[in-house]
């Protein structure tokens, strides 16, 4: 009777550790907090791509109703939430971010030569790309027109400096692609333009909005910044060692098109010359072989370690920022998207 006990409670535990140990749990309560009110912002989405000619209506609906995960959204709304209310202008900030990174995703997407964004068909793998640079176009400049819309310019104009941001970091990212000279530095200016940006401007002005004092819209922005830097870190390691069917996006691209991560920045710097030469040679003209011996050493090497562990920091550094948040429901909520990419990246971590 014991022995059966023991083993019952053996198993038990081992599963209770499977259903806590879900990094994804906090991410769900995170979102069942705002689930209404994104809601609403889905509803507005679809509602944009009317705004087109029928001819190119289709294409807008395409790239702005897929399965996105709306970070920015929920973000903004989060932001709200824990500084006041989440109104009207909350919503028109939600869809305006999205739109602005569904458009950064258009043109990403030509640039790396994706095929799976979303788990569907890249807008360049199904139009080709002469049309999706003009898609990204229009959902850009929709997008302004929408940030127009708020009764304090001030929001519209943070907006734009946010998309210029994005789109200057992309532009950085591609001139210092096999740049062989990129330093860590040089990366995190890269992923903080290109990504941090976006979420920096969701928080930030999801605060602004609610006239919070300065010291928390700027708390929030630093959060936005952080979290975002954390994100595309994790990013860059599922491009590495994710898996492409649940990810549901082309994976393995960055290093192929020179894009030098921080795993491979690691590893270049904590390997000896004549590696350094060999690993150097192999991103430079290796082939698809070749560069897989690259991501193994990226893994043994522990480079895959070393940018789990900066992104961890980074996410430390965006906890403590919320200190200085009202504390509430959603500034939990907002900590809860912590705990879960820290879960998250965590996997990777060998
Ligand atoms: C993808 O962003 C681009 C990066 C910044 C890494 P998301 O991971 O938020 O993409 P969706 O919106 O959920 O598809
Ligand atoms: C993020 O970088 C792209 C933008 C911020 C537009 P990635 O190129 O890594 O994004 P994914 O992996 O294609 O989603
Ligand atoms: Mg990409
Ligand atoms: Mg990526």
């Amino acid at each position: 009777m014991e022995a059966v006990h023991f083993t019952l409670g053996a198993v038990n535990q081992a599963l209770q550790r499977e259903i806590t140990s879900d990094p994804t749990a906090p991410l769900k309560a995170t979102f069942e907090l705002i689930n209404a009110q994104l809601y609403s912002v889905e509803e507005r989405i679809r509602q944009q791509a009317r705004a087109f000619d029928p001819a190119v209506e289709g294409y807008v609906a395409y790239a702005i109703e897929s399965q996105g995960k709306r970070l920015r959204p929920a973000l903004a709304l989060l932001a709200g939430g824990a500084t006041g209310n989440i109104g009207p202008s909350h919503f028109d900030l939600a869809v305006v971010l999205e739109m602005i990174h569904a458009a950064t995703l258009v043109h990403d997407d030509i640039l790396d030569v994706a095929e799976k964004r979303r788990g569907q068909p890249t807008a360049n793998a199904k139009w080709g790309n002469a049309i999706s640079v003009l898609l990204g176009d229009c959902l850009f400049a929709h997008a302004l027109k929408l940030s127009t819309s708020f009764q304090n310019g001030e929001v519209g104009r943070r907006i734009a400096h946010a998309a210029s941001e994005v789109c200057s970091g992309e532009i950085i990212q591609t001139q210092r692609r096999f740049d062989l000279k990129l330093s860590v530095a040089d990366y995190y200016k890269i992923i903080e333009m290109k990504t941090a940006a976006l979420f920096a401007a969701a928080c930030e002005l999801g605060a602004f909005i609610n006239e919070a004092p300065p010291e928390v819209i700027s708390a929030l922005r630093t959060f936005g910044l952080r979290l975002g830097t954390a994100y595309q870190i994790y990013d860059d390691v599922l491009d590495l060692a994710g898996d492409e069917f649940k990810v549901g996006k082309t994976l393995g691209s960055d290093l192929r098109k020179g894009k030098l991560t921080l795993p491979i920045l690691h590893l270049l710097q904590n390997s000896s010359d004549a590696e350094r030469q060999r690993y150097s040679e192999i991103i430079l003209n290796g082939d698809e072989a070749a560069v897989e011996t690259l991501v193994e050493r990226a893994l043994a090497s522990g480079g895959i370690n070393a940018a789990v562990s900066t992104g961890r920091k980074m996410l430390r550094e965006a906890a403590a920022q919320l200190e200085l948040v009202p504390a509430n429901k959603y500034r939990e909520g907002l900590h809860g998207l912590i705990t879960a990419l820290d879960g998250m990246i965590g996997r990777y971590a060998t």
